[in-house]
C-alpha cells in the first residue's frame, strides 16, 4: 500500500517548530543524493511567524514545504490534536513509505503517533535523549516518540544507554552523530563566503566588540513572574560586565510584558533572528546564556562557553566533554556559572564523537540499507 514504486520511496520529512528546521535541512539536502528517494517536506505550522519560520527556511536553503498543515498555537492538547488530524489526511493522500521526525517538539510526537497507527515506518532523529524531568513537555514528547518509532538515530552515548535501558532492540539503534552539527558546519561555511555587513546587527556587533549572547524561552523560565524576575536580575548584573545581545522569542516577549520585566539598557533586545545572523553573533560571544537544547550542542561544537539556564540537560555530553555549565534559574547560581564559563580553560573542551558534519549521510545509509562507504561503523558505539 505504501508508495514505493514509480516515485521510488516516498518519505515525509516533518518539521514544525524553529529547532526542527535546522535538523531537517541536512537530511533533506542529503536525500537528493539518492535518486530512489522522493523526500517531501511537511511543515506542521506549529511556528508560523515570519521570523520563527520562513526566515529559517530561507537561511537553511530549504524549498517551500510540499505540505503546510497550519496547526498554529494553542494549548498542548489543542495544538497536538490539530497537527494529528491534518497529518493523518496528508499521509492518507500520499501514502509515504517512511516518516522522519526530528527532535522533541509537539509536532514530533503528533506525527509519530499518526504514522505508526497507519502502519508507516517512523524514524526518529535525535532519539534517546532524556532530561529525566517529566515536567518538561519536550521530555514527554521524547519518551512517547521513542516508544513508537522504528529507527533510532542517536547523537551521543547517553542516547544509546537510555534506549537500551528502555528495551529497544540493538539493531534499530544507530549512533550517527548530530544533524544539528551538520547544519552548523554548512552554515559556518556559508557565513565565511558572504559579506557580513548586510546583517542588521552588524553595526551593533562592531560597536560592542565583547558581549554575551542570550536566548530564553522555556515555560519554566518565563511563565512565572518570580522566576523571570530572578533571571532578569541576574542578566542586569551580568550586563554590567559585558553587554548582552538578546534575540527575543515571541513567548518571552509576551511574558516579559505580562510580568512587567525591566531589563538594563545594556541588554540589547533584538527580534528573533534567522539562523545565520544568530550564528554570526553567538560564535564570537564571550559566552552564551541559553535555555535552548540546540545551542548547548552548537556552542560545544565551536568551543564557545555556554551557561544553561536549567537544572538539567538531556544532552549530558555537552557537560562532560563540551563547554556547557548548568546554572539553574537563581540569580546567584547564574552569576556564579557565568564567572566559571568566562574563566574556563578552553583547551580542555572537546567535540563529541561523530559530531563531524556527516550525520545525515549516515542516516540515509541506514535507512536505505547501504553499508557505510568509508569504513566507519554507524552501528551502536
Ligand atoms: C516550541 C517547542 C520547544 C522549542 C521551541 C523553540 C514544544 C512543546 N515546544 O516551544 O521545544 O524549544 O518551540 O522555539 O513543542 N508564537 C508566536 N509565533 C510563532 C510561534 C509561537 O507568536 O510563530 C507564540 C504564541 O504566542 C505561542 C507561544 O509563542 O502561544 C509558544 O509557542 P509554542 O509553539 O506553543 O511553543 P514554544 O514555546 O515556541
Amino acid at each position: 500500500m505504501n508508495k514505493e514504486s514509480a516515485a521510488g520511496l516516498v518519505v515525509f520529512l516533518v518539521a514544525g517548530a524553529r529547532p526542527n528546521f535546522m535538523k531537517i535541512a541536512p537530511i533533506y539536502r542529503e536525500s537528493r543524493q539518492h535518486a530512489g528517494v522522493a523526500c517531501r517536506l511537511i511543515h506542521t505550522g506549529q511556528h508560523y511567524d515570519y521570523e520563527m519560520s520562513q526566515a529559517f527556511f530561507q537561511d537553511l536553503e530549504l524549498p517551500e514545504p510540499a505540505v503546510f498543515l497550519k496547526a498554529g498555537s494553542g494549548s498542548h492538547a489543542a495544538q497536538t490534536a490539530r497537527i494529528m488530524i491534518a497529518f493523518e489526511k496528508a499521509c492518507l493522500a500520499d501514502l509515504p513509505g517512511l516518516v522522519i521526525v526530528v527532535g522533541d517538539v509537539n509536532s514530533t510526537l503528533a506525527c509519530s503517533l499518526v504514522a505508526k497507527k497507519l502502519l508507516i515506518r517512523v524514524a526518529h532523529v535525535e532519539a534517546g535523549l532524556r532530561s529525566f524531568d517529566r515536567t518538561m513537555p519536550e521530555e514527554i514528547n521524547r519518551i512517547v516518540t521513542d516508544a513508537v518509532a522504528d529507527d533510532f538515530f542517536v547523537t551521543e552515548e547517553s542516547g544509546l544507554e537510555n534506549l537500551r535501558r528502555e528495551g529497544q532492540p540493538e539493531e534499530r539503534i544507530h549512533f550517527v552523530g548530530n544533524v544539528m552539527i551538520d547544519n552548523l558546519f554548512f552554515q559556518l561555511e556559508r557565513l565565511r563566503q558572504e559579506r557580513e555587513a548586510h546583517f542588521p546587527s552588524f553595526d551593533l556587533k562592531s560597536r560592542l566588540g565583547s558581549y554575551l549572547f542570550l536566548t530564553l524561552h522555556r515555560p519554566s523560565n518565563v511563565d512565572r513572574t518570580e522566576t523571570f524576575q530572578e533571571i532578569a536580575a541576574a542578566l542586569n548584573e551580568a550586563a554590567e560586565r559585558f553587554p548582552i545581545l538578546f534575540p527575543m522569542h515571541p513567548r518571552t516577549r509576551k511574558m516579559a510584558k505580562q510580568h512587567g520585566i525591566r531589563l538594563s539598557e545594556r541588554v540589547h533586545v533584538l527580534p528573533p533572528l534567522g539562523f545565520r545572523e544568530s550564528l554570526y553573533l553567538w560564535k564570537d560571544a564571550e559566552a552564551v546564556l541559553t535555555d535552548s537544547g540546540g545551542l548547548q550542542e552548537e556552542t560545544t561544537a565551536l568551543g564557545v562557553p555556554c551557561v544553561t539556564l536549567r537544572e538539567n540537560t538531556e544532552r549530558p555530553v555537552t557537560l562532560s566533554l563540551g563547554t556547557n555549565i548548568l546554572a539553574g534559574n537563581r540569580k546567584s547560581s547564574i552569576l556564579e556559572a557565568l564567572d566559571r564559563a568566562l574563566h574556563a580553560d578552553r583547551s580542555r573542551f572537546q567535540v563529541p564523537p561523530r559530531w563531524d558534519g556527516q550525520a545525515a549521510r549516515r542516516i540515509w545509509e541506514v535507512l536505505l540499507d547501504e553499508g557505510p562507504k568509508d569504513g566507519r561503523s554507524v552501528g551502536p558505539g
